[in-house]
């Protein structure tokens, strides 16, 4: 079963930093995933919540400082003092510093109001880098966005994150965006969702995993794939 390191080694490391990934990475992972959204400058920042309190102890949005400004903020000591110093990292940084072998599962996030195009902005970055984009997938909870993607771009690869929808529609919108791979939450994860992900054709990842006996039951369940914070941890094969 695929292990995607989720944020990084988000579980030992403070998320989606440099120290994340690289950790992940160490870790000899085939594939990774990270939350994308836009700095005040238009510059892609790879960073969770909409805001940076709990991340960055400044309750001020990350729509409404510039990257310079984000990259003042200490994105480490929430985590451990031991982090100090950690920055929240750019997509380039992110990206440029990935393995040539590693997947990418990038996932927008939209805030409110939504960032208006940048479903525009991540592909013009996967353009500019086409083998990047090759091994690059895109997700969103955020439905509408992915749609606007699909419709820029026939051949980008689409993650489906259903959030709360229900089973139907899912697969009916899966279809409509040629998604590859279905992200569902474990404690929504049944027999039926992984049984219409195959006939589907439909890749079915499961998030957040961070015991064992979760990746466990995920395999049980159907699973091809697993996000996890623990890079380490034992996944059925
Ligand atoms: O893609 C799975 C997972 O990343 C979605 O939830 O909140 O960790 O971004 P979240
Ligand atoms: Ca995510």
């Amino acid at each position: 079963m695929k292990l995607i390191a989720h944020r990084g080694a988000s579980g030992t490391h403070p998320e989606n930093t440099m120290a994340a990934f690289k950790a992940a990475w160490k870790a000899g992972v085939t594939a990774f995933e990270f939350d994308v959204q836009r700095a005040k400058d238009g510059t892609l920042v790879v960073v969770h919540d909409d805001t940076l309190e709990r991340t960055g102890g400044d309750p001020r949005a990350v729509r409404d400082l510039t990257a310079a400004q984000l990259k003042a903020l200490d994105a480490g000591s929430w985590f451990d003092a031991t982090f100090r110093g950690e920055r929240i990292p750019t997509l380039e940084e992110v990206a440029v510093a990935a393995p040539a072998s590693c997947e990418l599962q990038l996932e927008i996030k939209q805030a409110d109001p939504v960032y208006e195009g940048i479903e525009r902005d991540v592909l013009a970055f996967l353009d500019a880098r086409p083998a990047l984009k090759a091994r690059t997938a895109v997700s969103s909870f955020h439905h509408d966005t992915l749609l606007s993607l699909r419709r820029l771009d026939a051949k980008v690869r689409i993650g489906l994150l259903p959030g709360k929808l229900p089973i139907d529609p899912s697969f009916a919108l899966a279809a409509e965006l040629s998604a590859e791979s279905m992200h569902v939450n474990l404690e929504r994860l049944t027999p039926e969702w992984s049984a219409r992900a195959k006939a589907a054709g439909l890749k079915l990842y499961v998030y957040t995993i961070v015991k064992p006996e979760q990746a466990a039951r995920a395999a049980a369940l159907g699973a091809d794939g697993v996000f996890s914070n623990f890079p380490d941890i034992t996944v059925p094969s």
